[in-house]
């Protein structure tokens, strides 16, 4: 910290997976910080480029034009964890820590705060470099919108944007040729990606991690659907999704991921068993990283910039140790240490899962 005990210089970087509206929130971080004197650091692949000392100086320049860009000028990565640390020896991953290096960095760089944009990865790691006394701010992101302390993370209105396009577009196909469609979204171990995809593109089938699905009350709805001549079905799943008494569906595992477990899978068994059971034509979508990808939504994009310029405020006011968030219509800061603690799931009585059940939606359940 300057000698003045003034915030003078901050790093940035963005960790974990990307979403849209990451370059909406560096360009509201950096523009008011330069317009109070500030210095800005973008730091290169989330907290790998804080352990390997790789980043650049943010101008103006760099943060112009950024609005509406998809990904993240900085580069992200989900396998840079300081304290978690994969290193390669005699052709064998060693998990060791980094994080006195990574210190080491934010001194060397001349920091007074970094500003951490990420999920709930990054704002566990967060944590840990805040108790080691680094001045950490934190915004929340993640297409999953998974973390509790906050209404919503920016980037899951652009991801659940996607997925009604993409289930607008199924439904035409479907309907041509009397399918059952399977569509698989990601979202982790929570199902608002799935939730609010599925009610917006209208689906028939909504299944999340949340409630394990029992097969029967799958195959029954696709049925009563073809039973009352509705000659198409579309069903939204989660990824993380499960039968009753079953397990989630693995596609790879990876030691150097902050989480080792890549999900997937889920869509194509469900696609077989609807087939098998119900003799029904299927087919099934696995929807991935577009879900990630492209230009952030106008309402991500106002989020993000709201979020951005209420972090800078935070870090330039010496409220450390916080992350933004809104709620209602508010951006209030929370401790980091309240955003990590509980994930956010679905619960039965949310409004949209009511809403959902009116308008004849199925969760796989019997009852919730
Ligand atoms: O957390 C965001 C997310 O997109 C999840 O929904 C998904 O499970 C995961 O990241 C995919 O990670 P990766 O891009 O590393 O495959």
């Amino acid at each position: 910290m300057a000698k003045s005990g003034r915030v003078r210089r901050i790093g940035i970087l963005t960790g974990g997976g990307d979403c849209p509206g990451l370059n909406a929130v560096i360009r509201g971080v950096a523009k008011p910080a330069h317009d109070n004197g500030l210095s800005v650091f973008g730091i290169f692949d989330g907290f790998e480029g804080l352990v390997l000392g790789k980043g650049k100086e943010l101008y103006n320049k760099d943060v112009s034009g950024i609005l509406a860009q998809g990904g993240t000028i900085l580069g992200s990565s989900n396998k840079g964890d300081p304290f978690h640390w994969p290193e390669e020896v005699d052709g064998k991953v060693k998990i060791v820590d980094k994080s006195q290096q990574a210190l080491r960095n934010y001194e060397a760089w001349g920091l007074d705060a970094l500003i951490a944009i990420g999920g709930d990865g990054t704002m566990h790691i967060s944590k840990k470099l805040a108790d080691m006394g680094m001045n950490v701010v934190g915004v929340p992101k993640t297409i999953d919108n998974d973390l509790e302390a906050t209404d919503v993370t920016f980037g899951h209105d652009s991801a659940v944007f996607v997925v009604t396009e993409a289930i607008d577009r199924l439904h035409t196909t479907a309907s041509s040729h009397h399918r059952v469609m399977v569509i698989e979204v990601m979202g982790r171990y929570a199902g608002w990606i799935a939730l609010h995809g599925g009610l917006a593109g209208g689906a028939d089938i909504i299944l999340i991690p949340e409630f394990p699905f029992e097969w029967e009350k799958v195959y029954e709805k696709v049925i009563q659907r073809h039973m009352m001549g509705k000659r198409f079905s579309i069903v939204c799943v989660a990824e993380g999704a499960k039968p009753k008494g079953g397990d989630i569906v693995v596609k790879a595992k990876d030691k150097k991921r902050t989480d080792p477990i890549q999900l997937g899978g889920i869509g194509e068994l469900v696609a077989k068993k609807i087939t098998e059971n119900t003799g029904l034509e299927t087919r099934y979508t696995i929807l991935g990283h577009l879900q990630r990808g492209g230009s952030p939504t106008p309402y991500d994009r106002i989020l993000s910039t709201k979020f951005g310029t209420y972090a800078i405020y935070l870090a330039i006011k010496k409220r450390f140790g916080k992350m933004a968030a809104l709620k209602g219509s508010e951006i209030v800061s929370v401790k980091i240490e309240d955003a990590i603690s509980r994930q956010k799931l679905v619960k039965p009585d949310n409004q949209a899962v009511k809403a959902a059940l009116a308008v004849g939606v199925s969760f796989g359940v019997e009852e919730l």
